[in-house]
Order: C-alpha cells, then structure tokens, then sequence
C-alpha cells in the first residue's frame, strides 16, 4: 500500500458547484477512485502546516501545487524517511529544496508544459491591463465617475513599443508568439539562447540583460525561481530598466524584491506592476503588494484554469500510475531524478553554485 498526500488548495462551495475545479482538496485531482480502487490510500489536506507535518513520517508520495504550495524543506525530508516521489501538480517546483531532495535520493517531477498557454495569455491580458491603464479605468466606472481626463493620461498603445522577456522558455515563447499581432520589438535574455532560426520563426532578438533592460518599455519575467534568481530584481537591477517601464512577473514572486518594488512604483521609476506570483503565499492581509500604487495584481490564478488543471490533474495520474507500476516516470517531467536535478532550466543554477 503507498500513501500518497496531496496539499492543495481548499475549493469551497465552487468545489461542489464545479466538478471541472480538479486542482482544489476536495477534488483532489481526480485521483481518489483511481487510487482507492488499487488499494492505495489518499490524504488530501489543505493544511501546510502541522496537519502536514503530522503524515510527513508515513507519506510515500507528496502532490504540491505552486498555487498553495507547501514548502518540503530540507529539514521536512529528515522527518519524511518514507518519501520517495515530490510531485507538483503544474509548473515550477521551487517549493520543494530541490539540493536536499537530490541528497535524499528523492525524485521531483512537475507537469511539463501544462498550464504555459494558460500563463502566457494571462501574461498578455496584463500587459494590456496596465499599459492601456485598465484597472482604474473599470474602478471608476464601479465609483459611478467619468473622468476621462485622469485615466487617459496614463493610458498608451502597446503598439511600437519593446517587450524584453526573461527566461524565453516555454511559457516565454508563448508570450512572444502572442504579442506579434501588436506589432512591438520582442527582446529576450536567457541563459539558453534560441536558435537564429527559432529566433526568426518568434520574431524575438537575443539581448544581454544589462543592455536589455533599459531599452523597455515592459519586461516580462518568465524564468524560474532558482538560487540565481531569487530577488534577481533588486533595487539595482529596477534601477537600470527604462524609467516609466512596467514589468510583469508571473513566474516567481520571490524574483522581485518586495520592498524594492514597492519603492519604484512610488517614486515612479516602475509605472505599474501586474502578476500572480507572491511570497509568501497566500500573501498576508498586509502584504504590501496587495496596497502598492499602480498594479494590477491577481492572486496565483493564471495556471489553473479549468483547461490547465485538467491538464495538470491527467499529468499527475500518468506519474503515479508509472510510479505504482515501477515504469519511469515521462523524461520531461523530471526535476530531480537519481541524486541529481537534471532539469536543465534548474541544473544550469545548481551547478553554477557548487
Ligand atoms: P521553462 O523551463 O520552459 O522555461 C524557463 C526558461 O528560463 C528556460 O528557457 C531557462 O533557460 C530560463 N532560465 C533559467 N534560469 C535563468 C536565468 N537565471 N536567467 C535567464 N533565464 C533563465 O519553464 P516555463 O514552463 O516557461 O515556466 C517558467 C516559470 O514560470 C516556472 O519555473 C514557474 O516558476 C512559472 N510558472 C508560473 C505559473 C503561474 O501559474 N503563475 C504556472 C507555470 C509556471
């Protein structure tokens, strides 16, 4: 018998309502008859705290989610000798010490390419949000105002403008495929560089990132949050984007220093912030995030659609059905796999540290 805990995020009365609502606790992915009818056994909490804890020394198999996430760290695997699979049920793992998990000879797989359409379209919806000045324009109609004069004098086109993307992996070629009807310059920076020919078939041009950040006019983040990365985006680093620039992060709220943001937005540096990403999450009452001047902001919502968690959900069964059946797990998936973290959009950071 394996004992598979999933901690995902709690659904409410939407759970009932929509049965589609896969990536919530009381839906658990569609995995219970799966599972049950195998003679396996299925805690799904919403807890990540002690209730998570309290099954750590007994759990086989753990399912995260970036959207809720629980944070396994190292001292958690110490207490966790039965654990032999981390799973998240989307993208991006760095909930999980992905070192320790390699030192514990724990496997960490994540659902590849599950939810990169769902980001990429919220990515565009919220460059569009900001440049045309969208979320105070819909404020005023709530107030009953009509002050056309205030919204239109910080509302552009996007059109001609430069869009520089960090990390044009996935998700971030997406975004760049999406924006070439609005006719801007797509910039990118990646440790990777693309192809000339992908670079062509994009429309995207390779830029250093000192030399491409002050040539925007939005930046969108769209790598991974890694020891290279974790608040890449200080004081220095928004100091040197274009002066009046708005960036975009849906990749990894702990890229962007939170006090450093919170500054730039105020002395005008940034003129507007979107995203979904927070740390901690969920973001606190008080976050100064939620209050700061010109975002517009969502909770972590942009990969889990109801597409995406579908996508998610069926990609987690194939995991754990390989897993049950003792078959390896789909190459792609694989973040952490034989004491090693083999993904290269994680590996290039771990290795550059040792
Ligand atoms: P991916 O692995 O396909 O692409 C990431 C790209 O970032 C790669 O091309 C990699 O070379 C590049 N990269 C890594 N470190 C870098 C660095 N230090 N500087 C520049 N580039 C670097 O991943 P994908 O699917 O595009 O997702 C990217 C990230 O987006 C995930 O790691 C996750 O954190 C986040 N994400 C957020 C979601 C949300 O709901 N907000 C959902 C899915 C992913």
């Amino acid at each position: 018998m394996v004992k598979v805990v999933a901690v995902l995020y709690p659904g409410g009365r939407a759970a009932q309502q929509v049965p589609e609502l896969l990536g919530c606790a009381e839906n658990v992915l569609g995995l219970r008859p799966m599972l049950e009818s195998r003679g396996h056994q299925l805690v799904a909490l919403t807890d990540t705290g002690a209730e998570l804890d309290q099954h750590l020394p007994t759990t086989n198999v753990l399912i995260a989610t970036p959207f809720w996430p629980a944070y396994i760290t190292r001292e958690r695997m110490e207490r966790a000798p039965n654990l032999k699979l981390l799973l998240t049920a989307g993208v991006g793992s760095d909930h999980f010490d992905l070192q320790a998990a390699a030192d514990h000879g724990i496997t960490v797989a994540e659902i590849t390419g599950s939810n990169v359409v769902s980001v990429a379209e919220h990515v565009v919806m919220q460059i569009l949000a900001l440049v045309r000045n969208f979320i105070p324009a819909y404020q005023e109609v709530l107030s009953g105002g009509w002050d056309i004069g205030k919204i239109a004098a910080r509302s552009h086109d996007l059109e001609d403008k430069t869009v520089g993307i960090y990390g044009l992996g996935r998700i971030g070629q997406r975004v760049a495929a999406r924006l070439k009807p609005f006719d801007v310059r797509v910039l990118y920076y990646d440790n990777r560089r693309l192809s000339a020919v992908e670079e062509q078939v994009l429309g995207v041009r390779y830029v250093p990132l000192e030399a491409m950040l002050p040539l925007c006019d939005v930046v969108s983040i769209n790598a991974p949050l890694t020891p290279a990365t974790d608040r890449f985006f200080d004081k220095h680093r928004l100091g040197q984007m274009k002066k009046g620039a708005y960036l975009v992060n849906t990749a990894r709220g702990r890229i962007v220093d939170t006090d450093a943001l919170v500054e730039a937005l105020k002395s005008g540096q940034l003129a507007g912030y979107a995203g979904d990403v927070w740390y901690p999450q969920p973001a606190p009452r008080d976050h100064p995030w939620r209050t700061m001047p010109n975002h517009a902001m969502t909770p972590h919502v942009s990969g889990t659609s109801l597409e995406a968690q579908k996508r998610y959900a069926d990609g987690v069964r194939d995991c754990l059905l390989r897993f049950l059946d003792g078959r390896p797990l789909e190459r792609d998936y694989l973040i952490v796999d034989g004491g090693k973290i083999v993904s290269p959009s994680y590996a290039y950071a771990y290795a550059a540290r040792s």
